[in-house]
């Protein structure tokens, strides 16, 4: 899918304070694969959410293969994020009524593909905690949780929020492997934030963004 931005604005108002994060951002998005850096507080985030439709922006569009979609109705981008956008939240967003199995399959419209749903949990190594509720596992058990719940629906855009923050060197390696390798089977469009220089060789695109704007990118 091709992504684009057009004089994308995200403010924040606080009493008689106006925080412009996204600061009026033209951006096409090239090739698969694109990492997003930037200190922290930047704005990776709130740029991220646009994208993913979760929050309005103040003006500007948003395009998925030229068709507007933050001219979408509610509804309309309810249903689009349903079957097209799976996200892996920095802060997780699980649900802690719920079990892990059945914060995963929450991502699922439909009939889930449980043959898949096994593969991932496996490689995820999260079989022993798909019975607890989230309040009760490890902070990287949850991302690994978060980042099952996100491919599960074999979404055509992903996008990933410091995806293996919580993880030690070693699984965020292999997170980033199977995100590489099911890009590739399933030909995604991966958006991904990172703080980790290591990591940022292994995408297409790299995109530096400071106080609300792109300062330069490597295509
Ligand atoms: N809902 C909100 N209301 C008001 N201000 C907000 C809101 N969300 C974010 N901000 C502010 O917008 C700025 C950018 O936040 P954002 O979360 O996008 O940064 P970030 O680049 O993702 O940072 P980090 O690397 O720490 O995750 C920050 O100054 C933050 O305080
Ligand atoms: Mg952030």
């Amino acid at each position: 899918m091709e992504i684009r931005v057009e004089n994308l604005v995200k403010e924040f108002k606080s009493f008689d304070k106006t925080l412009v994060v996204v600061n009026k951002i033209n951006y096409k998005f090239i090739g698969k694969t694109t990492v997003i850096t930037g200190a922290s507080g930047s704005g990776k985030t709130t740029f991220l959410d646009l994208i993913g439709l979760l929050s309005k922006p103040n003006s500007g569009k948003i395009f998925f293969d030229n068709v507007c979609v933050s001219d979408f109705s509610s509804k309309k981008q309810r249903d689009f994020i349903r079957d097209n956008i799976g996200y892996i939240f920095q802060s997780y967003n699980l649900i802690d009524s719920l079990d892990c199995r059945e914060n995963i399959l929450l991502g699922v419209h439909g009939k889930p593909d449980m043959e898949f749903f096994d593969k991932l949990v496996k490689k995820l190594d999260i079989v022993g905690v798909l019975d607890k509720r989230p309040n009760q596992i490890s902070g990287g058990q949850k991302q690994r949780v978060a980042i099952v719940r996100a491919l599960i629906k074999r979404p055509s855009i992903l996008l990933a929020d410091e995806p293996t923050g919580a993880l030690d060197e070693k699984t965020s390696k292999e997170v980033m492997e199977l995100l590489f390798s099911l890009q590739k089977e399933y030909g995604y469009n991966l958006i991904s934030v990172t703080h980790d220089l290591d990591q940022v060789k292994l995408f297409e695109s790299v995109i530096r963004y400071k106080d609300g704007v792109i300062l330069d990118d490597k295509q």
